[in-house]
């Protein structure tokens, strides 16, 4: 069933809130293409969104959601291993078994629990610390050698890689030890309120965030609002032009044009005529892909076949290095 040829890649995202744009130029556009280089599976990643609150009626909602809006993106269920990641029991399985190889210590150094601690601090529960155990068995029990991750996900990728080679050097080869798959040009989008912040599904202010079912005018207008500097010149300069430098970079990944190329086009050229090309290029962008997203919310027949379908592979799969571990731990199996 799987190719051994090629090298596994594996990613997701938490099945929380509306994707933005950043979450597509950083990620969903890049994952299209992948599986013509590796083996690719991608999860709805909704065990992990538990370590908030959710509404169970939105959530369950917006997972199905976030699986249309994979496919709608392009990712082809038919070739990507697209699935749910609580659909497949060795996830929460082999998570147990990893917690039991994880130290307190590196745990209490994550960075994103600290912050999440400190938002959520009503609610700072066990899941919110291990979440990174979590991620590790999704990546190592497809024995992924690549995963495509966010600046923000860096050091739960470090705390994978530690926790395979410490169970590695325990009981012999059992997992791959994966490493970050840096794309060519994934670009990192910048809120547009705030361009030295990450663009983020949960900021307050709407116009500081693309979401990718914005409709066409609404696109043009938060580009149109977006924070720039009071210069005149289009110029790349991270530092000193942060807002200019964002809209070339979100320019650039949707034209598929260097980021010099995009400078060179508006030479001369005023921010408001900039910032309306940028923001009809995105909206040209995306306008398919929500035609498809619609479509797709309506076969919810469909999607609900693509998920079964997947999750059977992703349980198979994934099953082999569970099995594997049960017995390398000693936990007793009868056959
Ligand atoms: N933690 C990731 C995020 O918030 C989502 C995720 C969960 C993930 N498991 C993963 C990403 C495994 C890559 C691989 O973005």
């Amino acid at each position: 069933m799987s190719d051994d040829s090629k090298k596994v890649l594996y990613s997701g995202m938490q099945a929380t809130g509306s994707l933005t744009l950043g979450n597509y130029l950083g990620a969903l556009k890049n994952w299209v293409k992948m599986h013509e280089e590796y083996e690719c599976f991608y999860g709805v990643m909704d065990l992990h969104s538990l370590t908030v609150r959710q509404d169970p009626v939105q959530f369950r909602a917006n997972s199905r959601k976030l699986y249309a809006l994979y496919v709608a993106a392009g990712l082809d269920p038919e070739i990507n291993c697209v699935y749910f990641q609580s659909h497949v029991s060795s996830h929460a399985e082999l998570a147990w078994i990893l917690n039991c190889f994880t130290y307190m210590g590196e745990l209490s150094r994550m960075t994103q629990f600290k912050d999440k601690a400190q938002k959520h601090n009503d609610n700072i529960n066990a899941g919110l610390f291990t979440y990174p155990v979590l991620m590790a068995a999704d990546i190592l029990l497809y024995q992924a050698h690549l995963v495509p991750v966010g600046h923000d996900q860096m050091q739960h990728l470090e705390i994978t890689r530690d926790i395979a080679e410490r169970f590695n050097n325990i009981y012999g080869d059992v997992f791959v030890v994966p490493e970050a798959y840096i794309g060519k040009q994934g670009a990192r989008v910048m809120s547009l309120s705030d361009p030295c912040s990450k663009m983020s599904k949960s900021d307050e202010n709407v116009n500081a965030t693309i979401y990718l079912t914005d409709d066409r005018d609404t696109i043009i207008r938060k580009f149109k609002r977006a924070v720039t500097d009071s210069d005149t010149e289009i110029r790349y300069d991270i530092d000193e032009k942060p807002g200019i430098s964002n809209l070339i970079d979100i320019y650039s990944a949707v034209t598929g044009k260097s980021t010099d190329d995009v400078c060179m086009e508006f030479n001369g050229k005023g921010y408001g005529d900039f910032k309306l090309a940028v923001g009809e290029a995105v909206a040209d962008e995306l306008t398919p892909l929500q035609k498809r997203y619609e479509e797709l919310l309506k076969d919810k027949k469909y999607i609900d076949e693509c998920i079964l379908r997947n999750d059977e592979k992703a349980r198979y799969v994934s099953q082999k290095t569970l099995r594997k571990v049960r017995r390398k731990v000693g936990l007793l199996d009868i056959k």
